[in-house]
Parts: structure tokens; sequence; C-alpha cells
């Protein structure tokens, strides 16, 4: 006899796609499709989208994926994630008023400076939020259109992140969720609602912010003129969902602070969970709350890591140098010894967030010789971006958050030779998941089975998530890689000076 599936749809709005996914209850991905958008740049260091372009592609991909799918009357819940920190402004007809400013933008570094002024001072803002604001953050964001675009903020009646925005055409509902609220840097992470304090003291009118629900929650139903358009029976229901960088553990089986998520995308992310609230001394973290209940994630994040991998292929593009596939780039790595023959290379393209948070720090190789060849200076940038994410990891050991081992997803999964040279650089085994190139679409939609399903526990996730592989360092290639590390680090600090003499 046939058991009667239930199905569970995630959709994702990244940065550089979008991504529709179908599981079913035993956690299996039984369909999925991703659409690739770009990201506009009208000035140097700003990095924009259309948030109609995000729903439009989803849309597609939900006529794609869920209006094809053989059993869509079975499907039972949806899940939204996303790109976190975008700021999306709407007008009172909920209209959108100017392009979203995105996460990896770097407009806002004097509305920071200005934010923790007005704040107090960088120990009373995390009195309000736990975490430092950040040019990421929305919050910056917001003040930057208030200060600078005076006609469009006077037009603001309601701010949402990308997410949302995508939720609010599929549900006609305005919410957020209390992890892509943490990203906003004006959210009290400890008692889960906006600093109205905060707010106060830096101007943002409070009625301006998404009402925040768990992540689990529901957010609303499927609009019926879509639910018909697709085929699916009424009133499916759409759970808050989740930033991507903090539901992206879950679709890794990742429950406690035993395993860390490394995430090589645009950006690349170290996260770490803690089953209690800590508080971030001296701001050095991000600090969210996380998707489940009582459940909150450190993070650090580096702004160009596989960002500047396809910085490098395109320039060979450029060049008409045939080479240029991730696979070819892979082959190329591997034709240099570790070390990249003595040649460095810091991923700092578009500035940096973490470990060193500075708008005008820049990318640099360092060590090149008549003898640099093209596989040292593409094994030198994946070795840069290793050594970025270890800057992060090693931070966040000083405060307290360490891991045994970490998992992998994002993009970067797929490289052998970045899984090898991570175990080797982070003297940790390296595991991936089969779904890690599905990141946080298939896990927003196990996030959808835990809301349906609340008897699913963290044990049965893990078991439905197979490990892929499974890298373990080697003894020399490691002892090499820390005393690079070592030298790694001093590059920023010398630098510093000068990437801001150039671009001032
Ligand atoms: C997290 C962050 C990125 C974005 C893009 O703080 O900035 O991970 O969410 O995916």
């Amino acid at each position: 006899m046939d058991i009667q599936r239930k199905y569970y749809v995630g959709i994702d709005v990244g940065t550089t796609n979008a991504k529709c996914v179908i599981i079913n209850d035993l956690l299996e991905i039984v369909s999925k499709e991703s659409c690739e958008y770009s990201i506009e740049s009208p000035k140097p260091g700003w990095a924009e989208q259309n948030p109609d372009m995000w729903w439009d592609t989803v849309w597609e991909l939900c006529i794609n994926v869920i209006g094809q799918f053989e059993y869509k009357q079975d499907i039972t819940k949806i899940g939204v994630s996303g790109q976190m920190h975008g700021l999306v402004t709407l007008d009172s007809s909920l209209k959108v008023i100017r392009p979203a400013i995105l996460w990896n933008d770097q407009r806002s570094a004097a509305e920071c400076k200005e934010i923790i002024e007005r704040a107090g001072g960088e120990e009373a803002l995390l009195e309000y939020t736990n975490n430092n604001m950040l040019i990421g953050y929305t919050g910056s964001k917001i003040c930057w259109v208030q200060k600078n675009e005076v006609e469009n903020s006077n037009r603001i009646h309601r701010i949402v992140m990308p997410k949302d925005y995508v939720r609010y055409k599929l549900t006609g509902e305005i919410f957020t969720d209390v992890t892509d609220a943490s990203g906003t840097g004006l959210f009290n992470v400890k008692e889960k609602c906006w600093s109205k304090e905060l707010l106060n003291k830096i101007g943002i009118p409070i009625d301006w912010l998404p009402k925040v629900i768990n992540s689990t929650d529901q957010s609303g139903v499927l609009k019926s003129e879509l639910a018909e358009q697709l085929g699916l029976k009424k009133n499916v229901p759409i759970i808050a969902g989740a930033g991507d960088a903090v539901i992206q553990p879950l679709g890794s089986g990742i429950f406690d602070s035993s395993e860390g998520l490394l995430v090589i995308g645009t950006g690349g992310n170290v996260t770490i969970q803690s089953s209690k609230y800590i508080y971030n001394s001296k701001a050095r973290l991000q600090f969210f709350c996380g998707v489940l209940p009582n459940s909150y994630m450190a993070m650090g994040v580096t702004l160009s890591a596989g960002g500047s991998l396809k910085w490098f292929r395109n320039l060979l593009l450029e060049g008409q140098i045939p080479l240029t596939t991730y696979g070819e780039l892979d082959l190329l790595a591997e034709k240099s010894p570790v070390g990249a023959n003595r040649l460095l290379f810091l991923p700092y393209l578009s500035g940096e967030r973490c470990p060193y948070p500075d708008e005008f720090a820049r990318g640099a190789f360092i060590g090149m010789n008549p003898k640099t060849s093209l596989s040292d200076m593409v094994r030198a940038v994946m070795e840069g971006i290793c050594f970025s994410l270890k800057d992060i990891t090693a931070m966040m050991e000083q405060s307290d958050f360490v891991s045994k081992s970490f998992c992998l997803s994002g993009g970067g999964a797929k490289s052998e030779v970045w899984k090898q040279m991570l175990a080797d650089v982070f003297d940790r085994r390296i595991t991936t998941v089969a779904a890690s190139s599905e990141g946080s679409a298939f896990a927003v939609a196990i996030l959808a089975v835990i809301s349906d399903k609340t008897w699913i526990g963290s044990e049965q996730i893990k078991q439905r998530i197979p490990m892929a592989t499974n890298n373990v360092p080697v003894k020399k290639n490691k002892e090499r890689y820390s005393r690079l590390f070592s030298i790694y680090q001093k590059g920023y600090p010398q630098l510093k000076d000068i990437f801001r003499d150039l671009n001032t």
C-alpha cells in the first residue's frame, strides 16, 4: 500500500539566485530549481536589487517547480528564507519605493558611527541589541535613506527584509521573523522585541518596522488566486522562515555548538549555535536569535568569499583564458603546492566585516615573484578565503565559541580542493551533506516540516540528512598552513593605512 506522503516547499531569495525546493516528510528532495539574477552597483561599493525582480523570479520558480509537481495537492506548508539585512522600502500602498540596499553594500559607514554615538557608545548599544551596528545591517541603511533621500524617506510606510517582501507577495501579509529582525541591528535579541529606546534615540519610527514572530510561526496563507494558478489546495500556510545565514545550519543537521557551519557563497560565514543568550563582549560577533525556540547563534561574515574566486574567474574570462569553470579552477589550484609557492591573498575586495570591520579594506596579492603562475594565483585566492574564515573562527574561539568539527555548505562545498584545504587550514574534520548546494531553501523546507510535526526531533532530522563527504587534516599540510596563517594575520594590520589612503 502506498503511504501518503506530505510535501513541504522551501523558497530562498538569495543574493545571486533564487531557489525553490520541494521535500517530503522523510526530508528527501523531490523537486528543485534555481534561477540566477544580477546585482546592480550604481556606485563603487553599492549593491542593490529590485525587489520585484526577486518576486518575478520566485513566481516563475513556483510555476515550474510547484505547478508541475505531481503531488501538489499534498503540499502542506511553505517556508521562505533569504539574504539577510537588505532594506526594502514600501510606501502606503505597499509599493516598492527604491531598489533594495543589500547586505554587502558599503554606503552607510557614517550612519553606523552616528548610530553608535547616539546610542551612547558601543556598550550602550550592546545593552539594546547585543550587536554592533555594522555597515551591512538594515538599521544603518534606513538612516542613510533618511539622510540622503529625503523624498523617498518621507514616503516610507513600512520596511522589510528581502524574504519578507516575497512573503508579502505570496500572502499579502507584512511580517518578519526573529532572525531577520536580529540582523537589522535594531532588535533586542534578549527580549525578542524591537528596541524602542534605540529607535527613539536614532529617530527611526517603530511603525515602519514589521511585526516580528518566531521562525516556525505561521505568517499567513498562500493567496487564493496564487493557489489557484499553481493548482494547490486552499489556505496552504506560509511559515515566517528565517534569514539564510541563521537557517543554513539546520539544512546540515546542526543543532548544537559541537559542530559549526562554514558557508562559502558570495560571502563566507562561520556560524556556531548556542542554547543560551550570551553577552556579545566588545561587540565582536553577530549574535542573533536562532530558528528554534530558545536557540541563538554567533556568526562572523567575510564579505568576498566565493565572490573573490568569481572575480578572479571573470578576469580569466575577460582575458579569454580557457580554463574557467570552477572544476577547471580546482584543477589549476591542484597544480600549485600548499602555500601557493609563497603567495598570499587577502580577500577583502569589497571592504570587510569580520574580523576587520573596515569599508576601506581591499584585496591584495602578497609575495608575487617572476615565477608566480596562474595556478599559484588561483590557489592563493582559495587559500586566502580559508584563512579569512579561520581568522573569524579564531576570534569566535576567544569568545568561547569553539566547535570540534565543521560542516561546509554553499557553492564552495562543490570543490574537492577547497574541502581538503579547509580541513588542513582549520585542523578540523570538514564534512558536507548531500543537499549542501540547496542550502537555505532545503533548510527552510525542513523548518516547515518541524513546524508541522512537532514530534520530529533533532536526532531524527540528523539521521535523515546523511553526510556526503568527510575530509580530515593531513599532518604535513596543516603544519605548513599553521605558519602561513600567522603570516596572513599580519597582512591586514600592516596594510590598513594603505587601504585607507588609497580610498580617501
Ligand atoms: C549574514 C550575511 C550574509 C547574507 C547573505 O549576516 O550578511 O550571509 O545573509 O546571504
